[in-house]
């Protein structure tokens, strides 16, 4: 081959390569504004989902087209007024939060209501977002009444904040790892109210879970149970994980959020590096799949047969951007995004046929009970929504 010819070649191979280039961008180009419209689609059915206190949406079925309500008592009760006041941040559009003013008082009641740890996702996942959008005294007065229930099931002994009532004949003082969320609940009251006792409860919480929930790999158990007379732990268990010794994902996304969000509040470094251990242990789980978005459980024995739990995925995409803004870790905020990016496709967008007020399908709620497998779960909407407003 003589020169001209060797360099016309390599300029065909290179004029190729671009007009593959250009069209794999028009290509993305198209599944985006494709995507965008999907996503605007899912966002407006939200609107449509008619005003009811006893009718929050929790998930959905979609082969029967069922929608799964519940009364504000739920754990899921806060998320939907929560998803409408995100969407209005996001948006701008007054549409959503003309909704979502209607829908937040319904979680009101749960300010007082002793029962279960969960006074935290019920009021601060609603009026704490209303809160954001909006700063209204009778907002901050809510938020700090819930703490102070949220308070009275704090066991000074334990040094933790008790989850749960019910299985009372199996646990004597059972902890979750998802009550880590709960305190957002009360770092913020301490900060609205000026009382410290807030901030103290959860300081001590989140340092009895440091302690007790995490395995040596970094991943934690769901459920540590307490002898509420000593303190000292009876049993690491599960109730919502494939079996004691397994790793459930939603789990394992809870403590990396609820951790980065001490950080935030305390700068404790302890809990930064807790943080930084258990997303190492997900972002580099060798089962994990390549798209971002795990398995439901990390040691399902299924895998790669076995549902995936698209709120994990938000949970953890929501924390990671947080724990980039405090690390500056670049692999934090790429395995956030990419997680984000494998969502906002047609894959894991709910199918805009299906009417109800969910975006993303795919979650797995309770798989031990067999309930909300592979469904559009609302908290897994929610922490999508966080996710992008802390992108953006
Ligand atoms: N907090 C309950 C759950 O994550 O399913």
């Amino acid at each position: 081959m003589n020169k001209v010819s060797f360099i016309s070649l390599i300029l065909g191979f290179a004029s190729l390569a671009t007009a593959c280039k250009s069209g794999i961008n028009a290509q993305s180009k198209k599944t985006t504004s494709a995507t965008n419209t999907l996503l605007e689609t899912r966002y407006k059915m939200l609107l449509d989902y008619p005003v009811d206190s006893l009718s929050m949406p929790r998930s959905m079925n979609t082969k029967t087209l069922e929608i799964h309500k519940v009364p504000s008592r739920d754990w899921t009760s806060g998320f939907f007024a929560g998803n409408l006041w995100q969407l209005y941040r996001l948006k701008n559009d007054p549409q959503y939060k003309e909704q979502a003013e209607k829908w937040t008082p319904f979680s009101k009641k749960e300010s007082v209501n002793r029962n279960s740890h969960d006074v935290g996702f019920k009021v601060y996942c609603s009026y704490g977002e209303a809160l954001k959008a909006e700063n209204k005294k009778e907002y901050e007065a809510v938020i700090i009444k819930g703490a102070e229930t949220l308070c009275t099931r704090f066991n000074e002994k334990v040094g933790s904040i008790r989850s749960w009532d019910f299985n009372k004949e199996i646990w004597d003082f059972p902890v979750i790892i998802d009550n880590m969320m709960n305190l957002e609940l009360l770092f913020e009251a301490s900060k609205l109210s000026g009382n410290p006792k807030y901030r103290e409860i959860a300081i001590k919480h989140a340092n009895t879970t440091l302690k007790n929930q995490f395995r040596e790999d970094n991943s934690c158990y769901h459920v540590i149970d307490y002898d509420q007379k000593t303190g000292d732990v009876r049993k690491k268990t599960t109730l919502q994980g494939y079996n004691d010794d397994s790793v459930w994902a939603r789990g394992q996304a809870w403590a990396v959020y609820g951790f980065t969000m001490c950080y935030r509040y305390t700068k404790d470094p302890a809990y930064l590096k807790q943080a930084k251990a258990t997303a190492k242990f997900f972002m580099t789980n060798k089962n994990l799949p390549k798209d971002g978005i795990p398995y439901w459980d990390f040691k399902d024995p299924s895998i790669p047969n076995s549902p995936r739990d698209v709120s994990a995925a938000m949970v953890m995409a929501s924390g990671l951007y947080e724990l980039y803004g405090y690390t500056k870790n670049k692999s934090y905020l790429a395995f956030a995004d990419k997680m984000m990016a494998s969502v906002q496709t047609d894959k894991y967008i709910l199918n805009e046929n299906i009417k109800g007020p969910f975006i993303l399908d795919h979650s797995t709620g309770n798989w031990p009970k067999h309930d909300e497998i592979d469904e559009p779960i609302i908290y897994a909407d929610y922490y999508f929504l966080e996710a992008l407003l802390r992108r953006k």
